[in-house]
C-alpha cells in the first residue's frame, strides 16, 4: 500500500528546507505528491527531484555562501529562528526579498543560498560596505587580484611589520576619497581592514576615519576567493542601494519578505555600540524606523524585525514591547559581548517582531 509523508518529513529526508519542498511540490516537480486540504503529501516512496539550482551554481547541493566581513550585530546565531519566520505551509510563496539594513548579511546570505526569490533588494547606509558589495557584484577577479597581494605581503610578516602595513593600509583606505575610479582599491582595504583590524569592528571617528587598531589574529583570511566568486555569482540578481532604509519603501509590496536589523537599541551603557557610521541610532530612530514599519505593514509585506531586548538589563523597560504592541514579539536566547570586555559574553535574550 502506498503510504505518505508529509512536508516537513520529506524536507527531513533530503536535507532541503520545508519550503523548498512546497515549492517543488507546487510546481509538479515531486511524482505522486498531492494536496489535502491545504497541505501537500509526498509518497515515502518519492525521489528527491534534481534541484534547478545545482544546474544554476553547478553544484550538486545548495550553494555555500558565508558573509564577506565580520559584522558587529551580525545575525548567524538567529539564522534557525529567522528561517523559521519565512512563509510554509498553507501561505503564500513570496517572490522578493528586502533587507534594507544589510550589515554584513548573515541572514541574506543563508537566503541565497538556499532560496530562489525572483527580486532582491538590499541596503546599508554605509557607503564603504556597500561599495564592498558593487565591487563583489560587478569586478570580482580585480577585487581578488588585490585581496591575494595583501594576503602574501601581510600574512608571512612579524608583528612589527604587519603592524607597519596595517597602519599604511589604513591611512591610505582614510586618504582615499570613494569614488569610481577608487571603488574596487577601497573595497579591497575595507576588506583587508575589516579581516585584520580588531574583532572585525567598523568605527569611524567625528571625521568619518576609520580609527579601529589591528587585531590580534595568527593567519587570517583576507582573500576567500570561492566565496567571493560565489557572492559574486548571486549578487548579479540583486538591487544594492547605499542610503537610508526608507528608500526600500518602492521596492516593497505585498509579495515581499522584508528582514529588518537596525543597531542595537545599547544593553547597558558600556555596550553602546551603535555607532557604525558617525551617526547614532537612538530612541528617535528607534520611533522613525516604527512607524516606517507600519506602512510596509500596511502594503501586505511579510516583515520580521530583530533588536536587543532591553529587559535584559532592565525588566521594567518596555519600550519595543510599547513601540510594536500591534505586532507579535518572540522572545529568543543568543550569546552576546554584555559589556565593554571582549571576553565577557553572557546569554541574552534578542527580539524578533513579526507582523
Ligand atoms: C545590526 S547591523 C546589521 C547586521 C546584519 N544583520 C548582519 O547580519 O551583519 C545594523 C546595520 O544597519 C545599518 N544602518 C544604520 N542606520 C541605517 C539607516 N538609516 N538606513 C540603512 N541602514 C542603516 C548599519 O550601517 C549596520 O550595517
Amino acid at each position: 500500500m502506498l503510504s505518505f509523508i508529509s512536508a516537513k518529513e520529506a524536507a527531513e529526508k533530503w536535507n532541503i528546507s520545508q519550503r523548498r519542498v512546497l515549492v517543488l511540490c507546487s510546481e509538479r516537480r515531486i511524482d505522486g505528491a498531492m494536496m489535502v486540504g491545504n497541505m501537500w503529501i509526498i509518497p515515502s516512496t518519492a525521489e528527491k527531484p534534481i534541484d534547478k539550482r545545482t544546474v544554476r551554481y553547478e553544484k550538486e547541493h545548495v550553494i555555500s555562501l558565508k558573509p564577506f566581513v565580520k559584522w558587529v550585530g551580525g545575525k548567524s546565531q538567529l539564522i534557525d529562528e529567522l528561517e523559521k519566520m519565512l512563509p510554509t505551509d498553507g501561505e503564500k510563496i513570496l517572490t522578493k526579498y528586502c533587507e534594507p539594513m544589510v550589515g554584513g548579511g548573515a541572514l541574506f546570505f543563508n537566503i541565497l543560498s538556499k532560496y530562489d526569490f525572483e527580486q532582491l533588494y538590499i541596503s546599508d547606509i554605509n557607503a564603504e560596505l556597500i561599495n564592498a558589495y558593487q565591487v563583489i557584484k560587478n569586478n570580482v577577479d580585480s577585487l581578488i587580484e588585490k585581496l591575494q597581494e595583501m594576503q602574501m605581503l601581510f600574512c608571512p610578516m612579524d608583528e612589527n611589520g604587519r603592524k607597519f602595513y596595517y597602519y599604511s593600509i589604513r591611512d591610505k583606505f582614510n586618504d582615499t576619497q570613494l569614488c569610481e575610479n577608487t571603488a574596487t582599491e577601497k573595497a579591497a582595504y575595507f576588506i583587508f581592514l575589516n579581516k585584520t583590524c580588531f574583532n572585525g569592528l567598523y568605527r569611524v571617528n567625528r571625521k568619518g576615519q576609520f580609527n579601529v587598531p589591528m587585531g590580534a589574529y595568527k593567519n587570517p583570511m583576507i582573500c576567500d576567493e570561492e566565496n567571493l566568486r560565489n557572492i559574486n555569482k548571486v549578487l548579479q540578481n540583486v538591487t544594492i542601494v547605499c542610503g537610508d532604509y526608507s528608500l526600500s519603501r518602492q521596492f516593497i509590496d505585498k509579495d515581499t519578505f522584508v528582514y529588518l536589523d537596525p543597531p542595537y537599541r545599547p544593553l547597558s551603557e558600556t555596550s553602546a555600540f551603535t555607532s557604525y557610521n558617525s551617526d547614532t541610532f537612538d530612541d528617535n530612530e528607534q520611533i522613525r524606523l516604527a512607524k516606517f514599519i507600519d506602512e510596509i505593514n500596511a502594503s501586505g509585506a511579510k516583515i520580521v524585525l530583530s533588536n536587543s531586548d532591553p529587559k535584559n538589563v532592565n525588566p521594567e523597560d518596555s519600550f519595543f514591547d510599547e513601540l510594536y504592541k500591534a505586532y507579535q514579539i518572540k522572545r529568543v536566547s543568543a550569546t552576546r559581548m554584555i559589556n565593554s570586555k571582549a571576553d565577557s559574553r553572557g546569554k541574552i535574550n534578542e527580539l524578533l517582531i513579526c507582523n
